[in-house]
């Protein structure tokens, strides 16, 4: 007579039920580590205002005071975080007020971005040599269309960025870029 106790293999169930507790498991696990990695690689984003207005901000996300901006000489560009996050030049006017039109830092040729030489008073793209006049129209290509521009208004010592969409008062025509 056999004694032993018979060998029973799990039932199916139960070893589904194991499997999806296991995978569960892990599943929660990964989620819980991979959340805050990919929080960290997607920016924030912000409600827009009133005509899509965004609050200008410096490269680290923080709201830029209109009065740092304009501590500037006359004549500056000062480079901010715009629409979309795209790097911006604000102009400081010779009567220490901002103008209300900035310049996006964006070559229409490939791309580049773009520093301004305030001893040719032009924006100068290193990548293939177009050059821009002050107001962002081509002073040499290869860049074949004038610079992005956005409005500009200060608020309360804050800076609004907002999506130009009028006629390009540089060529009377409708925007490239609507
Ligand atoms: S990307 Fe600026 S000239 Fe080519």
């Amino acid at each position: 007579m056999n004694s032993s106790l018979p060998l029973e293999a799990p039932s199916l169930s139960r070893r589904q039920l194991l499997n999806f507790l296991t995978g569960a498991t892990i599943a929660a696990t990964a989620g819980a580590a991979l959340y805050p990695v990919g929080k960290f690689f997607i920016p924030p984003t912000e409600a827009a205002g009133a005509g899509g207005a965004i609050l200008a901000r410096d490269i680290l996300g923080n709201k830029i005071p209109a009065t740092q901006i304009l501590a500037e000489q006359p004549g500056s560009r000062a480079l901010v975080a715009g629409l979309a996050g795209e790097p911006t030049y604000l102009i400081v006017k010779d009567d220490n007020t901002l103008d209300s039109i900035g310049i996006v830092d964006n070559c229409t040729h490939l791309g580049c971005t773009f520093p301004w030489n305030p001893m040719d008073q032009e924006f100068q793209c290193p990548c293939h040599g177009s050059r821009y006049a002050p107001d962002g129209t081509v002073v040499r290509g290869p860049a074949p269309l004038p610079l992005k521009i956005v409005q500009v208004a200060v608020n309360d010592n804050s800076i609004l960025i907002s999506p130009w969409t009028a006629n390009d008062p540089r060529t009377g025509e409708k925007p490239w870029w609507v």
